[in-house]
C-alpha cells in the first residue's frame, strides 16, 4: 500500500506535521510532564491513560493498547484508508501528495463496500418478497425472532439457484470480478462459476462502523456446514471482526460491559430478550486484535462459554490470546453456561434477568488463570507448588510491566508459599543484558538482548544514529533482529533526518511491524545523551564480532582456496 506513495514523501510529511495538532484538534490534550495526554478516545474511561510524546511522534493508551502514528491516529479515529489519511495530514500543511494513477481513495475497496451494501440489501428484499420466503420466515419465528430483532441485523435470506446474485448483480466482467472480490462466489475444478450462499438464511456482518464487510449463512435444516461464512476478502478479516458491534454500540451509547459468546445466534437471541451488549467472534478464537476492538468501546469484557471441555479449553485459549492487553482500564472475566446451553437457549428458557445474574457472577481473570493451573498441580506438596510456578512463569512473561503483573507474581508467590524476591529471581526480568538467547519465531521476550536495545534506542532516539561508528559487518551475525537493526542503520544512513514516527511508517505492513511498535512504547529509563554510548557500544561490539567472526572463518580456509578478495580482506584486517 505504502509503495504507491513515494516513501520519501511520508517520511517528509511527518517530520512537517506535528501529531500534537493532529490529535489535539480531534481530543483536547492537557500537558503530563514532557508528553500530552487524555482520556482515551479508543475506549471508555474516567481518568487519562492515552499519551501523545511529542518527541517520538506517536501515541499509546497504556489502557486500550491503542498505538500509532499521525497517520495511523487518523485511520482509527477518523476511520480514514491509509491514502486518506496521508491526503489530510498533507492538506494540513500545505504539501501536496505525488499522485499516481492508482492513488485515489482505493476505489476498490469502496466499491467492495457498495456491492456488499446492495447484496445485503438485496438478501432482505428476497425475505420480504420471494415466493419462498415462507419457509425462512417460520424458521426464524420458530427461533424466536420478532420483525423488530429481525431488522435490527437486516437479516435475509440466499434463495435457492446457482446463480441468483450471479445474473443480478454480475452482469459485466468487471461485475463478476467484484463479486468474486466480494467473496460472493464459489467455483468447482471445472471452472464453473456460481453463488457462494444459496438456500441459507443470510446474517450481514458489519464493521465497527456499519459497513458490511461479509456474510454468515446458515441452513435451515441440519445441512452441513451449518454456517457458511464469507472467505477472507480485502474488507474482511475474520480474526479482527465481532459479529455485533456496531449494532451493540448503536444500542447503548456507553458500553459498560461487553459480553463476547460464541454464535450468531446467541448474538441476536440475546439482543432479541433486551441484552443488546453482546457480540461474537466469527468461529474463531478471541485473538488480541479482537479484545482490542472490543477494549476500545468498553472497560469490561465478559467471555461467555459453554461449560464442557471444549468450552473450557476456547476459554484457556482466550484467556492465552489476552495475556499482553492485561491491566491498566479494563477487566476481564469470564463465564461459563452448563454443558449443552448456550446463551440463546438459556435466554429464551429462563429469560434475560437468569443470563444477567450468571454475567455478574463472572470470575475474575486472575481466579480463572491461577484456578486453572492450580488444577493441574498438587498444590498441598512443595513440588506440586514448584510445579505451578514453572507453568505459570511462561505465562507472566506476557502480561504488561505493570500493577496488574506485580499482583499476579504476588498471588503466584502466596500460592507457592515463596516470596515475590524469590520469584523474581527466577522470572525473566526486562532490562536484563542477555547474550546470545535463542528465541522462537514470534515469541514476546521482555528480556532484552544487545541488539534489541539497539534497535529500541534507535528506534526511539534516530538522531543517535550520528553517533554510530562502522556497521557494514553485523548483518552476517546470528542473531535474532540483526536484520531489523542492520536496516536500520542503513535506512538512517541515506536518510539521517528521519523522526521515529517515519521509521514506524516504513515498516507498515511488513511483518516486523508489531515488533517495532512495542519496541518504541518501551520506556527507556535514560535520556538520550546517556543512551548514546549504550548504542554506540552495542553497535561496535557487535561490529567486532562480526570481524572476528568472518576472520576465523577466512583462517580455517586454505590458502589456496582463498580469492583475490578475500587475501586483500585479510590484509587489510
Ligand atoms: N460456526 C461456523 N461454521 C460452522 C459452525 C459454526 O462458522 N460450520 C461459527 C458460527 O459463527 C456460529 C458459531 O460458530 O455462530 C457457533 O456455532 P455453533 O455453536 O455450532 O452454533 P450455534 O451458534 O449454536 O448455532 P445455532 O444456534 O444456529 O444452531
Ligand atoms: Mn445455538
Amino acid at each position: 500500500m505504502a509503495g504507491q506513495i513515494p516513501t520519501q514523501f511520508i517520511d517528509d510529511l511527518l517530520t512537517r506535521v506535528d501529531i500534537v495538532d493532529v490529535i489535539d484538534a480531534r481530543v483536547p490534550l492537557k500537558k503530563a510532564g514532557k508528553n500530552l495526554h487524555a482520556c482515551c478516545p479508543f475506549h471508555n474511561e474516567k481518568t487519562p491513560s492515552f499519551t501523545v510524546s511529542p518527541d517520538k511522534q506517536f501515541y499509546h493508551c497504556f489502557g486500550c493498547g491503542a498505538h500509532g502514528t499521525a497517520i495511523g491516529f487518523l485511520m482509527e479515529y477518523d476511520q480514514m484508508s491509509f491514502p486518506e489519511a496521508i491526503q489530510e495530514l498533507a492538506d494540513q500543511v500545505g504539501m501536496s501528495v505525488p499522485t499516481t494513477k492508482s492513488l485515489s481513495p482505493a476505489p476498490a475497496t469502496q466499491n467492495l463496500y457498495d456491492l456488499l451494501d446492495k447484496v445485503s440489501q438485496y438478501y432482505v428484499h428476497q425475505l420480504q418478497t420471494h415466493p419462498q420466503r415462507e419457509v425462512f420466515v417460520d424458521y426464524l419465528k420458530q427461533r424466536g425472532l420478532s420483525a423488530a430483532t429481525i431488522e435490527k441485523f437486516d437479516i435475509g435470506m440466499a434463495p435457492d439457484g446457482w446463480d441468483n446474485v450471479l445474473r443480478t448483480f454480475g452482469t459485466t466482467d468487471l461485475a463478476r470480478k467484484q463479486l468474486n472480490e466480494a467473496g460472493l462466489l464459489s467455483s468447482n475444478d471445472k471452472g464453473r462459476t456460481y453463488d457462494r450462499f444459496r438456500n441459507r438464511i443470510m446474517f450481514p456482518i458489519r464493521d465497527r462502523r456499519g459497513r458490511v464487510i461479509g456474510f454468515g449463512g446458515r441452513v435451515l435444516d441440519d445441512g452441513t456446514p451449518k454456517y457458511l461464512n464469507s472467505p477472507e476478502t480485502a474488507v474482511f478479516h475474520k480474526g479482527h471482526e465481532l459479529y455485533g458491534l456496531f449494532q451493540a454500540r448503536k444500542a447503548n451509547r456507553k458500553l459498560e460491559r461487553i459480553v463476547i459468546v460464541e454464535g450468531y445466534m446467541d448474538v441476536i437471541a440475546l439482543a432479541e430478550h433486551g441484552v443488546t451488549n453482546a457480540v461474537a467472534t466469527l468461529g474463531t478464537a478471541t485473538t488480541p486484535d479482537h479484545l482490542r476492538l472490543v477494549l476500545r468501546s468498553t472497560p469490561e469484557v465478559v467471555f461467555c462459554f459453554d461449560g464442557d471441555r471444549a468450552g473450557r479449553e476456547a476459554a484457556w485459549r482466550a484467556a492465552e490470546n489476552a495475556l499482553p492487553l492485561l491491566g491498566g482500564n479494563h477487566q476481564l472475566k469470564f463465564m461459563f453456561l452448563a454443558e449443552g446451553e448456550d446463551p440463546d437457549s438459556l435466554v429464551r428458557e429462563q429469560g434475560a434477568a437468569a443470563f444477567n445474574t450468571l454475567v455478574e457472577q463472572a470470575k475474575n481473570y486472575s481466579d480463572f488463570f491461577f484456578d486453572t493451573l492450580e488444577s493441574q498441580v498438587d498444590i498441598a506438596s512443595m513440588d506440586g507448588r514448584a510445579r505451578l510456578v514453572e507453568i505459570a512463569k511462561p505465562y507472566l512473561r506476557h502480561v504488561p510491566a505493570g500493577v496488574y503483573r506485580d499482583m499476579l507474581e504476588q498471588r503466584l508467590a502466596e500460592k507457592a508459599q515463596t516470596n515475590v524476591a524469590l520469584l523474581n529471581k527466577h522470572l525473566d526480568r526486562p532490562i536484563t543484558v542477555e547474550h546470545k538467547t535463542k528465541q522462537k519465531a514470534g515469541s514476546i521476550s521482555t528480556a532484552t538482548s544487545p541488539v534489541r536495545m539497539a534497535i529500541t534506542i534507535l528506534l526511539q532516539h534516530p538522531v543517535l544514529y550520528t553517533a554510530v561508528g562502522e556497521f557494514d559487518k553485523i548483518a552476517t551475525l546470528d542473531r535474532p533482529g540483526i536484520k531489523i537493526l542492520s536496516t536500520m542503520l542503513e535506512t538512517l544512513q541515506l536518510n539521517p533526518h528521519l523522526n521515529t514516527a517515519a521509521l514506524l511508517e516504513r515498516s507498515r505492513g511488513s511483518e516486523h511491524s508489531e515488533h517495532l511498535q512495542r519496541l518504541v512504547q518501551e520506556s527507556l529509563p535514560l535520556t538520550a545523551e546517556q543512551l548514546k554510548p549504550e548504542l554506540v557500544g552495542i553497535v561496535q561490539q557487535l561490529q567486532q564480532q562480526a570481524t572476528e567472526q568472518r576472520k576465523a572463518y577466512l583462517e580455517q580456509k586454505h590458502p589456496s582456496q582463498l580469492t583475490d578478495e578475500e587475501k586483500e580482506e585479510i590484509r587489510n584486517n
